[in-house]
């Protein structure tokens, strides 16, 4: 599939969209300073799939989180802003997630993967 491009000035604090590539259903969110201090401050032996936010993301564009949008258990689509982590909760079989796709509790195994992507400008990125 070709690359696509998405305009990211629309999208407010706290807001999630839905795009698609290849396909497949990817998630991009503009998180606030304080859910990235939070996410931040998670020490690494309280996850299941033990990533660093700043690895999820690009640097200088830490508020922007762009995730594949299937749960890493059986494909369904978790719901935005749900769970204790206020990331996503998925519907199928209860797995969390916090606001850098990482899972906190399972039946997931894994992350929330992250697409290939750039930023073109500050209000710009290119997935694939
Ligand atoms: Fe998400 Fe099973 S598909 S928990």
């Amino acid at each position: 599939g070709a690359p696509i491009e998405v305009d990211l000035a629309p999208i407010q604090e706290g807001q999630i969209i839905n795009v698609f590539w290849r396909g497949k259903l990817i998630f991009v969110r503009n998180r606030s300073e304080k859910e990235i201090q939070d996410l931040r401050a998670v020490p690494m032996s309280d996850l299941i799939d033990p990533q660093t936010d700043a690895a999820r993301t690009k640097e200088g564009h830490e508020k922007w989180l762009v995730v594949y949008g299937n749960c890493t258990h059986l494909g369904c689509v978790p719901a935005g802003h749900s769970g204790p982590y206020d990331g996503w909760a998925c519907p199928c079989h209860g797995s969390l997630f916090d606001a850098s796709g990482r899972v906190r509790r399972g039946p997931a195994p894994s992350n929330l993967p992250v697409p290939p992507y750039a930023f073109q400008t500050d209000t710009k990125i290119r997935i694939g």
